[in-house]
């Protein structure tokens, strides 16, 4: 990666009577940075910024998001758009190399990722240690990790081609190692990919497709899962992406970087959510019931949140919930399915927009809001919900891993700390204890 950024002019810090000037830069867009990294040297100070608030970690010309506007864009290009317009595996190019890809580019990546889609089949055996209650989160972390077993030929992250190859092998792993997740966990029999389907449209034929019955595809379902798959592909420096960063930050190869990324995503404050804002909205079940839960939500001595509510960096809406709104409208109308939980939703977000709390805590639906209507009606237990999640969030990681690979400033991670704990002192014997 070319580094970018421009010199804009220099913050004064003083410190004990001693001024320290400190670059300021500038990017496309966004707030200005001023460069901490040689504060230690020149004051002996570290800054403090737990949660990283303040705080960025890396130049990127991947993902941009303007929190205010509530805006995302891909290499530029308005999440809205992506999603309208392109499907996923267009937008995992887009990604990667940074441009929207031309047709002869389209066919050959499309046809590099469908053959790799299959696992060796020792894989399998993996899944079969498994108990077949365990989350499909933790066989995910198990077996991405385990993939890195199966292919020593791509472990050099210093060799492009490698990281490519690498890279495409996720990508075209992921929706394989998913189903088998989920089939494992219902017990029934793996189905294999096949070539001539789409990416999304295969995906839905591994989960759905029995040996007594094939999946009939349905053009609505293909199309809302590759719109869940493009509105989670990437989301600038969340807490996956910078596990999958800082791990990948020591040189560890893309397959452990990837398996550190599931394990972040897996959290209900980041990949969970979908899940615990499925069931927050069962648990609510009629919209008699939501005054009390949005009295609960705003109740500071209750741990309860409105989950699928509320994002570090949106204080606007989350522009993927709104495509998120219509999706879960055109699912539910294909299929018929009269559920009252889309009814709950809405009018748990006109109520929760209008609430002076939320209001003035900006405090608007994020993506996961809507996704775990479309993804139940479709047929997915909860507990798959953030595996789809990290299947389709894989196209960020390893663009981002690929990106920061490639950055000459990059050094491993290294954050510092504030002690407070014990002082020096000296070894006690047990007895003197
Ligand atoms: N319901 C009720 N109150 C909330 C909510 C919520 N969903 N979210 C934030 N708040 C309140 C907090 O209590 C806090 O109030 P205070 O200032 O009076 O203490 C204030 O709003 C700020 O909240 P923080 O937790 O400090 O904000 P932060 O940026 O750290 O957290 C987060 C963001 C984790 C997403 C939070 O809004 C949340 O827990 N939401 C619910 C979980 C969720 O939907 N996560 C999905 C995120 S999107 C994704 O990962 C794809």
């Amino acid at each position: 990666m070319e580094n970018k950024t421009k010199l804009k002019g220099t913050a004064k810090l003083q410190i004990d009577n001693k001024t320290v000037e400190l670059p300021i830069y500038e990017g496309t867009a966004g707030p200005d940075v001023i460069d901490v990294k040689k504060l230690y040297a020149e004051t002996g100070h570290f800054t403090l910024d737990p949660g990283f608030t303040s705080t960025g970690s890396c130049e990127s010309q991947i993902t941009f998001i303007d929190g205010e506007k509530g805006e995302l864009l891909h290499r530029g290009y308005p999440i809205d758009q992506l999603a309208e317009q392109a499907d996923f595996i267009e937008v995992c190019y887009l990604l990667y190399y940074g441009e929207l890809p031309k047709r002869d580019e389209s066919r050959a990546f499309r046809r590099a990722l469908t053959y790799h889609t299959m696992l060796d089949s020792q894989i399998d055996k993996f899944f079969e240690g498994f108990r077949r209650d365990s989350h499909p989160m933790a066989m995910m972390a198990g077996t991405v990790g385990a993939l890195s077993a199966f292919y020593p030929d791509a472990m050099d992250v210093n060799d492009p081609e490698q990281r490519r190859l690498s890279s495409y092998r996720l990508i075209a792993k992921m929706p394989t190692l998913a189903a088998r997740a989920y089939k494992y966990s219902i017990g029934q029999p793996f189905v294999y990919p096949r070539n001539e389907l789409g990416y999304a449209e295969n995906f839905l034929r591994m989960c759905f497709s029995v040996p007594a019955e094939d999946y009939v595809p349905n053009p609505v379902l293909t199309d809302a899962m590759d719109k869940i798959f493009i509105l989670h592909a990437d989301h600038e420096q969340n807490a996956s992406t910078s596990t999958v960063r800082l791990a990948g930050s020591s040189g560890t190869h893309p397959f452990a970087a990837v398996s550190a990324g599931i394990s972040s995503l897996w959290g209900p404050s980041h990949g969970g959510a979908n899940q615990a804002c499925l069931e927050m909205l069962q648990e609510i079940g009629t919209v008699d019931r939501i005054p009390d839960y949005v009295r609960r939500a705003k109740d500071k001595s209750d741990p309860f949140r409105l989950m699928g509510f509320g994002h570090r960096v949106y204080k606007n809406f989350d522009p993927r919930a709104k495509v998120m709104q219509k999706t879960a409208r055109e699912v539910l109308d294909d299929l018929g399915v009269k559920t009252p939980l889309l009814k709950v939703a809405q009018e748990l977000e006109k109520i929760a927009l209008e609430d002076e709390y939320f209001v003035e805590k900006k405090l608007y639906p994020n993506v996961d809001f809507y996704s775990g209507i479309i993804l139940n009606a479709i047929g997915f237990p909860t507990s798959m919900f953030t595996v789809l999640f990290a299947l389709a969030r894989t196209a960020g990681w390893v663009s981002q891993l690929n990106e920061m690979n490639q950055d000459k400033t990059q050094r491993i991670g290294r954050p510092r700390q504030i002690y407070t704990g014990a002082p020096r002192r000296d070894y006690v014997s047990a007895d003197h204890r």
